[in-house]
Protein backbone atom coordinates (compact mmCIF):
# COMPACT_ATOMS: atom_id res chain seq x y z
CA UNK A 1 0.00 0.00 0.00
CA UNK A 2 1.13 3.13 -1.07
CA UNK A 3 0.56 6.01 1.55
CA UNK A 4 -0.31 8.91 -0.56
CA UNK A 5 -0.86 11.22 2.48
CA UNK A 6 -1.76 14.19 0.28
CA UNK A 7 -4.65 12.42 -0.19
CA UNK A 8 -3.83 13.15 -4.05
CA UNK A 9 -5.37 10.99 -6.97
CA UNK A 10 -6.79 6.98 -6.63
CA UNK A 11 -7.29 5.82 -3.44
CA UNK A 12 -4.18 3.63 -2.35
CA UNK A 13 -5.22 -0.23 -2.56
CA UNK A 14 -4.27 -2.66 -0.12
CA UNK A 15 -4.16 -6.76 -0.30
CA UNK A 16 -4.82 -8.01 2.91
CA UNK A 17 -3.63 -10.84 4.75
CA UNK A 18 -5.47 -11.91 7.98
CA UNK A 19 -7.53 -10.83 10.70
CA UNK A 20 -6.68 -8.89 13.67
CA UNK A 21 -7.95 -9.68 16.96
CA UNK A 22 -10.32 -6.31 16.71
CA UNK A 23 -11.64 -7.37 14.07
CA UNK A 24 -9.92 -5.21 11.23
CA UNK A 25 -7.38 -7.23 8.50
CA UNK A 26 -4.17 -6.68 8.21
CA UNK A 27 -2.15 -5.69 5.34
CA UNK A 28 1.03 -3.33 4.82
CA UNK A 29 2.34 -0.31 4.12
CA UNK A 30 5.24 0.32 1.77
CA UNK A 31 7.33 1.76 4.37
CA UNK A 32 6.29 -1.53 6.55
CA UNK A 33 4.10 -0.21 8.55
CA UNK A 34 1.13 -2.43 9.50
CA UNK A 35 -1.93 -1.29 8.25
CA UNK A 36 -5.24 -2.40 9.86
CA UNK A 37 -8.17 -2.24 7.38
CA UNK A 38 -11.92 -2.00 8.37
CA UNK A 39 -14.38 -3.75 6.22
CA UNK A 40 -11.65 -5.82 4.06
CA UNK A 41 -11.21 -9.80 4.65
CA UNK A 42 -8.19 -12.29 4.27
CA UNK A 43 -7.12 -12.30 0.34
CA UNK A 44 -8.99 -9.44 -0.64
CA UNK A 45 -7.87 -6.44 -3.03
CA UNK A 46 -9.56 -3.22 -1.56
CA UNK A 47 -9.49 0.87 -2.23
CA UNK A 48 -8.34 2.09 1.18
CA UNK A 49 -9.65 5.76 3.01
CA UNK A 50 -6.19 6.02 5.47
CA UNK A 51 -8.00 7.36 8.71
CA UNK A 52 -5.07 7.07 11.46
CA UNK A 53 -1.34 6.99 11.16
CA UNK A 54 1.09 6.39 14.01
CA UNK A 55 4.99 5.38 13.90
CA UNK A 56 4.63 1.96 13.33
CA UNK A 57 1.04 1.14 12.29
CA UNK A 58 -1.98 2.96 10.52
CA UNK A 59 -5.75 2.72 9.94
CA UNK A 60 -8.07 2.56 7.06
CA UNK A 61 -11.61 1.95 5.50
CA UNK A 62 -12.17 -0.07 2.74
CA UNK A 63 -14.17 2.11 0.31
CA UNK A 64 -14.56 -0.46 -2.34
CA UNK A 65 -13.55 -4.00 -3.12
CA UNK A 66 -11.75 -4.44 -6.25
CA UNK A 67 -11.24 -8.42 -5.59
CA UNK A 68 -13.81 -9.51 -3.23
CA UNK A 69 -13.22 -12.62 -0.95
CA UNK A 70 -15.25 -15.72 -1.53
CA UNK A 71 -16.64 -15.21 1.87
CA UNK A 72 -18.19 -11.63 1.38
CA UNK A 73 -21.97 -11.83 1.56
CA UNK A 74 -24.22 -8.37 1.20
CA UNK A 75 -24.81 -7.06 4.64
CA UNK A 76 -28.41 -8.31 5.41
CA UNK A 77 -29.31 -5.90 8.40
CA UNK A 78 -31.03 -2.31 7.04
CA UNK A 79 -29.85 -0.91 10.28
CA UNK A 80 -26.35 -2.14 9.19
CA UNK A 81 -26.50 0.00 6.19
CA UNK A 82 -27.78 3.14 8.24
CA UNK A 83 -24.38 3.02 9.54
CA UNK A 84 -25.02 1.20 13.00
CA UNK A 85 -22.00 -0.11 14.36
CA UNK A 86 -23.66 -3.24 16.60
CA UNK A 87 -22.59 -5.69 14.02
CA UNK A 88 -19.32 -5.39 11.97
CA UNK A 89 -18.92 -8.73 10.33
CA UNK A 90 -22.10 -8.90 8.35
CA UNK A 91 -20.08 -8.71 5.47
CA UNK A 92 -18.93 -12.09 6.67
CA UNK A 93 -20.53 -15.46 5.84
CA UNK A 94 -21.36 -17.25 9.24
CA UNK A 95 -19.04 -20.33 8.53
CA UNK A 96 -16.37 -17.89 7.45
CA UNK A 97 -17.04 -15.79 10.70
CA UNK A 98 -16.14 -18.88 13.18
CA UNK A 99 -12.98 -19.88 10.95
CA UNK A 100 -11.63 -16.44 11.38
CA UNK A 101 -12.60 -16.56 15.19
CA UNK A 102 -10.40 -19.84 15.71
CA UNK A 103 -7.05 -18.36 13.70
CA UNK A 104 -7.66 -15.01 15.54
CA UNK A 105 -7.14 -17.42 19.16
CA UNK A 106 -4.98 -19.58 17.60
CA UNK A 107 -2.53 -16.36 16.30
CA UNK A 108 -3.27 -14.67 19.70
CA UNK A 109 -1.69 -18.06 21.79
CA UNK A 110 1.40 -18.02 19.58
CA UNK A 111 1.81 -14.17 19.99
CA UNK A 112 2.05 -14.70 23.65
CA UNK A 113 4.50 -17.22 22.78
CA UNK A 114 2.82 -20.26 24.17
CA UNK A 115 4.69 -23.04 22.30
CA UNK A 116 3.17 -26.46 22.89
CA UNK A 117 0.55 -28.87 21.25
CA UNK A 118 -3.07 -27.57 21.45
CA UNK A 119 -5.88 -29.51 20.59
CA UNK A 120 -8.58 -27.43 18.54
CA UNK A 121 -11.82 -28.89 19.61
CA UNK A 122 -15.05 -28.26 17.07
CA UNK A 123 -16.13 -25.05 17.36
CA UNK A 124 -19.80 -24.28 18.58
CA UNK A 125 -22.17 -22.56 16.88
CA UNK A 126 -25.54 -20.38 17.66
CA UNK A 127 -28.36 -19.53 15.65
CA UNK A 128 -27.10 -16.38 13.74
CA UNK A 129 -29.72 -13.97 14.26
CA UNK A 130 -32.12 -13.42 17.06
CA UNK A 131 -30.32 -14.94 19.75
CA UNK A 132 -29.75 -11.71 21.88
CA UNK A 133 -32.17 -11.93 25.04
CA UNK A 134 -29.69 -9.17 26.44
CA UNK A 135 -28.75 -5.73 25.22
CA UNK A 136 -27.37 -2.76 26.30
CA UNK A 137 -28.32 -0.21 23.93
CA UNK A 138 -28.20 4.20 23.53
CA UNK A 139 -30.88 6.43 23.75
CA UNK A 140 -31.46 9.23 21.28
CA UNK A 141 -32.19 12.71 22.48
CA UNK A 142 -35.59 11.46 21.45
CA UNK A 143 -35.75 8.74 23.77
CA UNK A 144 -35.83 5.92 20.98
CA UNK A 145 -33.14 3.13 21.87
CA UNK A 146 -30.91 2.14 19.36
CA UNK A 147 -27.03 1.34 18.97
CA UNK A 148 -24.09 3.86 18.86
CA UNK A 149 -23.30 4.46 14.65
CA UNK A 150 -19.81 3.08 13.77
CA UNK A 151 -17.11 6.10 15.03
CA UNK A 152 -19.44 8.47 16.10
CA UNK A 153 -21.57 8.76 19.09
CA UNK A 154 -24.67 9.58 17.20
CA UNK A 155 -27.42 6.72 17.78
CA UNK A 156 -29.00 4.49 14.98
CA UNK A 157 -32.64 3.56 16.64
CA UNK A 158 -32.32 -0.19 16.20
CA UNK A 159 -36.16 -0.93 15.47
CA UNK A 160 -35.85 -4.22 13.18
CA UNK A 161 -32.63 -5.39 14.80
CA UNK A 162 -31.86 -9.11 13.34
CA UNK A 163 -29.22 -9.97 16.03
CA UNK A 164 -32.11 -9.11 19.24
CA UNK A 165 -34.48 -11.71 19.93
CA UNK A 166 -38.36 -10.47 18.79
CA UNK A 167 -39.64 -10.13 22.03
CA UNK A 168 -35.94 -7.69 22.44
CA UNK A 169 -36.34 -6.44 19.15
CA UNK A 170 -40.14 -5.10 20.03
CA UNK A 171 -39.07 -3.90 23.52
CA UNK A 172 -36.23 -1.55 20.96
CA UNK A 173 -38.71 -0.22 18.36
CA UNK A 174 -41.50 0.39 20.92
CA UNK A 175 -39.72 1.80 24.49
CA UNK A 176 -39.26 5.76 24.39
CA UNK A 177 -36.81 6.81 27.58
CA UNK A 178 -36.17 10.54 26.45
CA UNK A 179 -33.43 11.95 28.80
CA UNK A 180 -31.73 8.61 29.92
CA UNK A 181 -28.73 7.66 28.26
CA UNK A 182 -29.26 4.24 27.63
CA UNK A 183 -30.65 1.08 28.97
CA UNK A 184 -30.27 -2.73 29.37
CA UNK A 185 -32.49 -4.76 27.63
CA UNK A 186 -33.52 -7.89 29.09
CA UNK A 187 -35.48 -10.89 28.38
CA UNK A 188 -36.72 -14.15 30.27
CA UNK A 189 -37.52 -16.78 27.03
CA UNK A 190 -38.11 -18.75 30.01
CA UNK A 191 -40.24 -16.81 32.64
CA UNK A 192 -41.64 -14.11 30.14
CA UNK A 193 -40.63 -11.37 31.75
CA UNK A 194 -39.25 -8.37 30.03
CA UNK A 195 -37.41 -5.99 31.64
CA UNK A 196 -35.80 -2.57 30.96
CA UNK A 197 -32.55 -0.96 33.51
CA UNK A 198 -32.92 2.82 32.68
CA UNK A 199 -29.44 4.13 32.59
CA UNK A 200 -28.88 8.10 33.92
CA UNK A 201 -32.24 10.18 34.30
CA UNK A 202 -34.89 9.45 32.64
CA UNK A 203 -37.12 12.52 31.94
CA UNK A 204 -41.00 12.23 32.04
CA UNK A 205 -42.84 11.30 29.02
CA UNK A 206 -41.19 7.71 28.94
CA UNK A 207 -43.13 5.23 27.63
CA UNK A 208 -42.76 1.04 27.50
CA UNK A 209 -44.67 -1.82 26.33
CA UNK A 210 -47.63 -2.97 29.13
CA UNK A 211 -45.56 -5.86 30.23
CA UNK A 212 -42.58 -4.18 30.48
CA UNK A 213 -40.94 -3.57 34.40
CA UNK A 214 -38.86 -0.67 34.16
CA UNK A 215 -36.04 -0.52 36.98
CA UNK A 216 -34.42 2.64 37.85
CA UNK A 217 -31.49 3.76 39.93
CA UNK A 218 -31.78 1.78 43.44
CA UNK A 219 -34.08 -0.51 42.36
CA UNK A 220 -33.67 -4.51 41.76
CA UNK A 221 -35.94 -6.67 39.11
CA UNK A 222 -35.08 -9.96 37.36
CA UNK A 223 -36.43 -12.30 34.73
CA UNK A 224 -36.39 -16.25 34.58
CA UNK A 225 -34.10 -18.51 32.04
CA UNK A 226 -33.34 -22.12 31.36
CA UNK A 227 -29.88 -23.14 31.35
CA UNK A 228 -28.47 -26.77 31.16
CA UNK A 229 -31.88 -28.01 32.31
CA UNK A 230 -31.83 -25.90 35.27
CA UNK A 231 -33.72 -22.50 36.13
CA UNK A 232 -31.89 -19.41 36.63
CA UNK A 233 -32.52 -15.83 38.63
CA UNK A 234 -30.69 -13.36 36.67
CA UNK A 235 -31.42 -9.57 37.75
CA UNK A 236 -31.21 -6.75 35.57
CA UNK A 237 -27.63 -5.82 36.06
CA UNK A 238 -26.46 -9.28 36.86
CA UNK A 239 -24.17 -10.74 33.97
CA UNK A 240 -25.75 -12.71 31.60
CA UNK A 241 -24.36 -14.26 28.21
CA UNK A 242 -25.72 -13.41 24.99
CA UNK A 243 -28.79 -15.43 25.35
CA UNK A 244 -30.36 -18.95 26.62
CA UNK A 245 -28.42 -20.56 23.32
CA UNK A 246 -25.07 -18.83 23.80
CA UNK A 247 -25.31 -19.79 27.87
CA UNK A 248 -26.48 -23.66 26.51
CA UNK A 249 -23.37 -23.67 24.01
CA UNK A 250 -21.00 -22.25 26.97
CA UNK A 251 -22.40 -24.73 29.53
CA UNK A 252 -22.19 -27.94 27.04
CA UNK A 253 -18.39 -26.78 26.56
CA UNK A 254 -17.79 -26.28 29.72
CA UNK A 255 -19.25 -29.62 31.15
CA UNK A 256 -17.57 -31.45 28.50
CA UNK A 257 -13.94 -30.03 29.96
CA UNK A 258 -14.41 -30.54 33.32
CA UNK A 259 -16.85 -33.32 34.09
CA UNK A 260 -14.35 -36.10 34.21
CA UNK A 261 -12.55 -34.37 37.06
CA UNK A 262 -15.63 -34.00 39.23
CA UNK A 263 -18.12 -36.20 40.99
CA UNK A 264 -19.56 -36.79 44.53
CA UNK A 265 -17.42 -35.69 47.37
CA UNK A 266 -14.70 -33.42 44.73
CA UNK A 267 -15.10 -29.36 44.94
CA UNK A 268 -15.42 -27.45 42.03
CA UNK A 269 -14.39 -24.02 42.51
CA UNK A 270 -16.52 -21.20 40.02
CA UNK A 271 -14.66 -18.16 39.66
CA UNK A 272 -16.04 -15.14 38.32
CA UNK A 273 -19.42 -16.96 38.72
CA UNK A 274 -22.06 -14.59 37.46
CA UNK A 275 -25.30 -15.90 38.49
CA UNK A 276 -23.80 -18.96 38.81
CA UNK A 277 -25.00 -21.26 35.73
CA UNK A 278 -21.56 -22.94 34.96
CA UNK A 279 -20.72 -23.96 38.51
CA UNK A 280 -24.72 -25.03 38.90
CA UNK A 281 -24.73 -27.20 35.98
CA UNK A 282 -21.51 -28.89 36.53
CA UNK A 283 -22.41 -29.13 40.43
CA UNK A 284 -26.02 -30.31 39.40
CA UNK A 285 -24.40 -32.78 36.78
CA UNK A 286 -21.48 -34.61 38.93
CA UNK A 287 -22.80 -34.35 42.41
CA UNK A 288 -19.47 -32.18 43.15
CA UNK A 289 -19.31 -29.34 46.39
CA UNK A 290 -19.40 -26.24 44.98
CA UNK A 291 -17.67 -23.12 45.89
CA UNK A 292 -18.89 -20.01 43.76
CA UNK A 293 -17.30 -16.41 43.65
CA UNK A 294 -18.40 -13.65 42.52
CA UNK A 295 -18.31 -9.44 43.70
CA UNK A 296 -21.32 -8.30 41.92
CA UNK A 297 -24.11 -7.77 44.74
CA UNK A 298 -27.30 -8.57 42.43
CA UNK A 299 -24.87 -11.54 41.03
CA UNK A 300 -24.26 -13.00 44.05
CA UNK A 301 -28.04 -12.41 45.58
CA UNK A 302 -28.98 -14.32 42.13
CA UNK A 303 -26.65 -17.21 42.74
CA UNK A 304 -27.63 -17.52 46.37
CA UNK A 305 -31.27 -18.19 45.32
CA UNK A 306 -30.16 -20.28 42.22
CA UNK A 307 -27.91 -23.07 43.90
CA UNK A 308 -29.81 -22.91 47.32
CA UNK A 309 -30.98 -26.42 46.17
CA UNK A 310 -27.20 -27.26 45.84
CA UNK A 311 -24.24 -28.31 47.93
CA UNK A 312 -23.08 -25.15 47.13
CA UNK A 313 -21.34 -21.82 48.51
CA UNK A 314 -21.67 -18.54 47.51
CA UNK A 315 -18.88 -15.89 48.61
CA UNK A 316 -19.08 -12.51 47.77
CA UNK A 317 -15.37 -11.46 47.01
CA UNK A 318 -12.65 -10.29 44.72
CA UNK A 319 -11.11 -13.33 42.91
CA UNK A 320 -7.89 -11.67 43.32
CA UNK A 321 -8.12 -10.94 47.01
CA UNK A 322 -10.32 -14.60 47.93
CA UNK A 323 -7.78 -16.64 50.00
CA UNK A 324 -7.32 -20.24 47.90
CA UNK A 325 -8.84 -23.29 49.18
CA UNK A 326 -8.11 -26.75 48.02
CA UNK A 327 -10.27 -28.06 45.08
CA UNK A 328 -10.26 -30.55 42.12
CA UNK A 329 -11.31 -28.37 39.24
CA UNK A 330 -11.94 -24.61 38.45
CA UNK A 331 -13.85 -23.05 36.11
CA UNK A 332 -12.69 -19.50 35.45
CA UNK A 333 -14.98 -16.75 33.52
CA UNK A 334 -13.14 -13.20 34.23
CA UNK A 335 -14.27 -9.99 32.30
CA UNK A 336 -12.16 -9.05 29.05
CA UNK A 337 -8.90 -8.29 31.31
CA UNK A 338 -8.32 -11.88 31.82
CA UNK A 339 -7.16 -13.41 35.11
CA UNK A 340 -3.93 -11.29 35.47
CA UNK A 341 -0.85 -12.72 37.47
CA UNK A 342 -2.49 -12.68 40.80
CA UNK A 343 -5.59 -14.57 40.38
CA UNK A 344 -3.90 -17.26 37.71
CA UNK A 345 -1.50 -17.69 41.53
CA UNK A 346 -4.47 -17.74 43.33
CA UNK A 347 -6.55 -20.18 40.81
CA UNK A 348 -2.84 -22.16 41.30
CA UNK A 349 -3.16 -22.00 44.88
CA UNK A 350 -6.36 -24.39 45.05
CA UNK A 351 -4.49 -27.12 44.01
CA UNK A 352 -6.70 -28.39 41.34
CA UNK A 353 -5.90 -31.15 38.69
CA UNK A 354 -7.98 -29.37 36.05
CA UNK A 355 -8.81 -25.90 35.31
CA UNK A 356 -10.91 -24.42 32.38
CA UNK A 357 -10.72 -21.00 31.50
CA UNK A 358 -13.34 -19.08 29.43
CA UNK A 359 -11.63 -16.21 27.61
CA UNK A 360 -14.29 -13.26 25.85
CA UNK A 361 -10.84 -11.46 24.57
CA UNK A 362 -8.27 -13.51 22.73
CA UNK A 363 -5.16 -11.39 23.90
CA UNK A 364 -5.83 -11.69 27.68
CA UNK A 365 -7.06 -15.43 27.04
CA UNK A 366 -3.58 -16.13 25.65
CA UNK A 367 -1.89 -13.94 28.16
CA UNK A 368 -3.24 -15.89 31.35
CA UNK A 369 -2.58 -19.27 29.04
CA UNK A 370 0.93 -18.68 29.53
CA UNK A 371 0.49 -17.57 33.50
CA UNK A 372 -1.24 -20.58 33.82
CA UNK A 373 1.77 -22.63 32.23
CA UNK A 374 4.00 -20.99 34.64
CA UNK A 375 2.05 -22.40 37.68
CA UNK A 376 1.98 -25.79 36.86
CA UNK A 377 -0.74 -26.27 34.18
CA UNK A 378 -0.79 -27.32 30.83
CA UNK A 379 -3.44 -26.12 27.84
CA UNK A 380 -4.32 -29.10 26.45
CA UNK A 381 -7.64 -28.22 23.74
CA UNK A 382 -9.17 -24.81 22.90
CA UNK A 383 -13.12 -24.40 21.77
CA UNK A 384 -14.14 -21.68 20.29
CA UNK A 385 -17.87 -20.99 21.49
CA UNK A 386 -19.43 -18.02 18.82
CA UNK A 387 -21.66 -16.41 21.18
CA UNK A 388 -22.23 -12.93 19.36
CA UNK A 389 -22.72 -14.33 15.29
CA UNK A 390 -21.88 -10.88 13.16
CA UNK A 391 -19.73 -9.23 15.68
CA UNK A 392 -15.89 -9.64 16.19
CA UNK A 393 -16.36 -10.93 20.05
CA UNK A 394 -14.42 -14.14 20.29
CA UNK A 395 -15.14 -16.40 23.35
CA UNK A 396 -12.61 -19.27 23.90
CA UNK A 397 -12.87 -21.96 26.55
CA UNK A 398 -9.29 -23.40 27.26
CA UNK A 399 -8.60 -26.95 29.44
CA UNK A 400 -5.91 -27.14 31.48
CA UNK A 401 -4.41 -30.03 33.38
CA UNK A 402 -2.02 -29.73 36.25
CA UNK A 403 1.31 -31.05 35.47
CA UNK A 404 3.35 -30.01 38.43
CA UNK A 405 3.10 -28.71 41.80
C1 LIG B 1 -17.84 -12.91 32.01
S1 LIG B 1 -18.84 -12.85 33.46
C2 LIG B 1 -19.07 -14.58 33.75
C3 LIG B 1 -20.28 -14.96 34.53
C4 LIG B 1 -20.68 -16.42 34.55
N1 LIG B 1 -19.56 -17.33 34.56
C5 LIG B 1 -21.63 -16.75 33.42
O1 LIG B 1 -21.27 -17.55 32.56
O2 LIG B 1 -22.75 -16.22 33.40
C6 LIG B 1 -17.69 -12.32 34.65
C7 LIG B 1 -18.26 -12.17 36.05
O3 LIG B 1 -17.19 -11.89 36.94
C8 LIG B 1 -17.58 -10.88 37.86
N2 LIG B 1 -16.30 -10.26 38.30
C9 LIG B 1 -15.55 -9.36 37.63
N3 LIG B 1 -14.41 -9.10 38.29
C10 LIG B 1 -14.45 -9.86 39.42
C11 LIG B 1 -13.53 -10.05 40.49
N4 LIG B 1 -12.38 -9.39 40.54
N5 LIG B 1 -13.85 -10.92 41.47
C12 LIG B 1 -15.04 -11.59 41.43
N6 LIG B 1 -15.94 -11.46 40.42
C13 LIG B 1 -15.65 -10.60 39.42
C14 LIG B 1 -18.55 -10.00 37.11
O4 LIG B 1 -19.43 -9.33 37.99
C15 LIG B 1 -19.27 -11.04 36.22
O5 LIG B 1 -20.41 -11.54 36.88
Amino acid sequence: VNDNEAGQGSDPVAVSERMAAGGDAIAQLDDGRVLFVEGALPGEVVSVEITERHASWARARAVSVARPSPDRIQPPCPRHHEGCGGCPWQHVEADAQVGLKQEIVDAALRRAGHRGDVERLPARRIPAFGYRTTMRVAAASDGRLGLRRRHEHSVVPAAGCMVAHPRVEELIGRSRLPGASGAILRVGLSGGERLVVALGHVAAGWSVPEDVRVVGAGERGWVHESVGGLRWRVSGRSFFQSGPAGADALVDVVREAAADALGPGATLVDAFAGVGVLGGVLAASTGCRLVAIESHPEAVADAAVNLAPLDAQVVQDDVARWPPRLADAVVADPSRRGLGRRVAANLAGTGAGRLVLVGCDPAAFARDAVLLEAEGYRLRAVALVDLFPQTTHIEAVGRFDRVAR
